[in-house]
C-alpha cells in the first residue's frame, strides 16, 4: 500500500459516535467564522524543505450549502489550501473555522468525517469495491447492506454491478468515482474535492457534476471544489476563488469571471 492510500485510510478514519466534539476548551473558538461554514483567516503554509510560502494569509468564506470553486495556476497552492481544511497538515490555530469552531480544537476524526475529502489521485484498498465503500462506516461498527452500497455506487455515476470487483481492477476514472461513493458513506457535510473529474470521460464528468449539484439541493452538502475547467466552475459553482501564487486574489460570481481584475488571473482565464 502506497502512501497516498494510507493518507486516504487516516483522512477517513472515524470516531465512534460520530459527533463533532470540541476538545478539553469546550465551545472555545466559537465566534470567529460565524455564519460561514468554513472560514479561512490568514491561512500561512510554508514548505518544510525550502521555508518557501505555500499559503501566504488565505482568507475566505465558505457559505453553507454552496459550491465553491477553486482554480488558480498549478502550483498555485490549491491542494495545499484544501488539504489544510480537514487537517491533514495542521493549520495555525485561529485560521481555519467549521461552524464557527477552529478546527485544530475539534476531534480530528470528527472533523474528517463531517469535511470528506476526494483526492487529485484515487488510491483503492485491497478488497473489491463494496468493501472500500463500506470502509468509513465499518470503523465505526456500522456495516452498510449491498442496497446502501449499490446505492452509493449509483449516486457516484458507478454501474452497481461492479460490487464485488477487485478494486485494484478499475480504471482510473472508476478508482475516483469509487472514492467518491467511499466518502459519501461517511454522510459528511462538507466535501472538498480536488479536480474531481480529471481522469472522467465528459458523460461521466456530467453525472458527477449533476450528482455534486444534487446533494447540494437535496442534503444541503456544502462543497469547495478544485478544478483546472474554467467551464466546468461556471456550469456547478455558486462562487468562484481565483488563487494565485498562494494568495486569494478575487472571490467572484462565475458569471463574473471575465471581469476577474488581477494580472495573473486574466491571464490564467484568457489561456483556460
Ligand atoms: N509537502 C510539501 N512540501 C513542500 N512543498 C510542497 C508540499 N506540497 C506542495 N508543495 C509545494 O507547494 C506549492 C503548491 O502546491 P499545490 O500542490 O498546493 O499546488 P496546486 O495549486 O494544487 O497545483 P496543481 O494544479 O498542479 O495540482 C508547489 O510549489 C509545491 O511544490
Ligand atoms: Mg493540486
Amino acid at each position: 500500500m502506497g502512501s497516498a492510500a494510507e493518507e486516504v485510510r487516516e483522512h477517513l478514519l472515524v470516531d465512534v459516535d460520530g459527533g463533532i466534539t470540541a476538545t478539553a476548551a469546550a465551545g472555545a473558538g466559537a465566534g470567529a467564522g460565524a455564519g460561514a461554514k468554513i472560514r479561512v483567516q490568514n491561512l500561512t503554509k510554508r514548505s518544510e524543505a525550502t521555508g518557501e510560502e505555500i499559503l501566504r494569509g488565505v482568507s475566505l468564506d465558505v457559505p453553507a450549502g454552496v459550491i465553491v470553486g477553486v482554480i488558480g495556476p498549478s502550483g498555485s497552492g490549491k491542494s495545499t489550501l484544501l488539504r489544510a481544511l480537514n487537517r491533514l497538515w495542521e493549520p495555525a490555530p485561529g485560521s481555519v473555522f467549521l461552524d464557527a469552531h477552529d478546527i485544530c480544537r475539534l476531534d480530528v476524526l470528527a472533523l474528517r468525517r463531517k469535511v470528506g475529502m476526494l483526492f487529485q489521485l484515487p488510491a483503492m484498498f485491497e478488497g473489491t469495491v463494496a468493501e472500500n465503500v463500506r470502509f468509513g462506516p465499518q470503523l465505526r461498527g456500522k456495516k452498510l447492506s449491498d442496497a446502501e452500497v449499490q446505492k452509493l455506487l449509483s449516486l457516484a455515476d458507478l454501474d452497481p454491478s461492479l460490487v464485488s470487483r477487485p478494486a485494484s481492477e478499475l480504471s482510473v476514472g472508476q478508482a475516483q468515482r469509487v472514492a467518491l461513493a467511499r466518502t459519501l458513506a461517511n454522510d459528511p457535510e462538507v466535501l472538498l474535492l480536488d479536480e474531481p473529474t480529471s481522469a472522467l470521460d465528459p458523460i461521466s464528468t456530467q453525472n458527477i457534476e449533476e450528482a455534486i449539484v444534487r446533494l447540494k439541493k437535496t442534503r444541503g452538502l456544502t462543497t469547495v471544489m478544485v478544478s483546472h475547467s474554467v467551464k466546468q466552475i461556471q456550469r456547478i459553482a455558486d462562487l468562484v476563488c481565483l488563487l494565485v501564487a498562494g494568495e486569494v486574489v478575487e472571490v467572484l460570481h462565475p458569471a463574473n469571471l471575465s471581469h476577474a481584475q488581477h494580472p495573473m488571473a486574466r491571464r490564467f482565464l484568457e489561456l483556460s
